[in-house]
């Protein structure tokens, strides 16, 4: 189990505004967080999220999909770059993109994503506005362990947040927000300091 001396490096990979980002930087100011954030990637440039980094003096990069000739090829340089900073986990909060077979090839088991709804309801880019166009009640986030599916791996903590009668998708997903960030603060602290163990898709903290 890492000690406050010895904490999980964590990479987090980001699109856009960061907020979990963030919520992940400020629980990192605390050594019995058990983690520390060695560098923050993005798939573009001039987000909130790098901006967020850099302020906390943490390294960035940026790797765009569209300055390489095949998506196979930035998969590699992606891995490459995240695999040299030699993470415990890898988080994906917000980040907007597949990560690929080359990707999960190196990384398997150590890369968690976090999406707004209930998985396995409404995977993909859209998931608050499809749970508030299915009419559903309830929605929320989920943390996962990343496989080759989109939003498809193994569950590692889920939050409910109601749907109420005024929302639209903005204020769905604010609400979602909200409630996400402290699930993934909870549970890659958890995993930092306890480690997670798989075992038919069923996920337990510890080792
Ligand atoms: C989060 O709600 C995250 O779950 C979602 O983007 C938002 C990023 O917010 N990700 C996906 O929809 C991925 N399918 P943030 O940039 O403020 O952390």
């Amino acid at each position: 189990m890492p000690q406050e001396t010895n904490p999980s490096r964590l990479v987090v990979l980001v699109s856009g505004a960061g907020t979990n980002l963030a919520a992940l930087i400020d629980a990192c100011t605390d050594p019995a967080y058990g983690a520390r954030i060695v560098a923050v990637g993005a798939d573009r440039n001039d987000i909130e999220g790098l901006a967020r980094a850099g302020r906390a003096g943490i390294p960035t990069f940026v790797l765009e999909v569209g300055d390489f000739d095949q998506r196979s090829d930035w998969d590699r340089a992606l891995t490459d770059v995240v695999a040299g900073y030699e993470p415990d986990l890898v988080v994906l909060a917000g980040f907007m993109k597949l990560v690929g077979t080359t990707f999960l090839g190196r990384l398997a088991g150590r890369v968690v994503n976090t999406h707004p709804a209930l998985c396995p309801a409404f995977p993909g880019r859209s998931g608050p506005a499809d749970a508030l166009a299915y009419g559903v009640k309830v929605t929320g986030a989920t943390l996962f362990v990343v496989d080759e599916g989109v939003d498809t791996g193994p569950i590692v903590a889920q939050t409910v947040v109601p749907v109420e009668d005024g929302d639209d998708v903005e204020s769905l997903h604010e609400r979602i927000k909200v409630a996400e960030r402290a699930m993934l603060v909870d549970s890659v602290g958890r995993i930092a300091r306890e480690g997670i163990s798989v075992t038919d898709r069923r996920v337990r903290f510890g080792v």
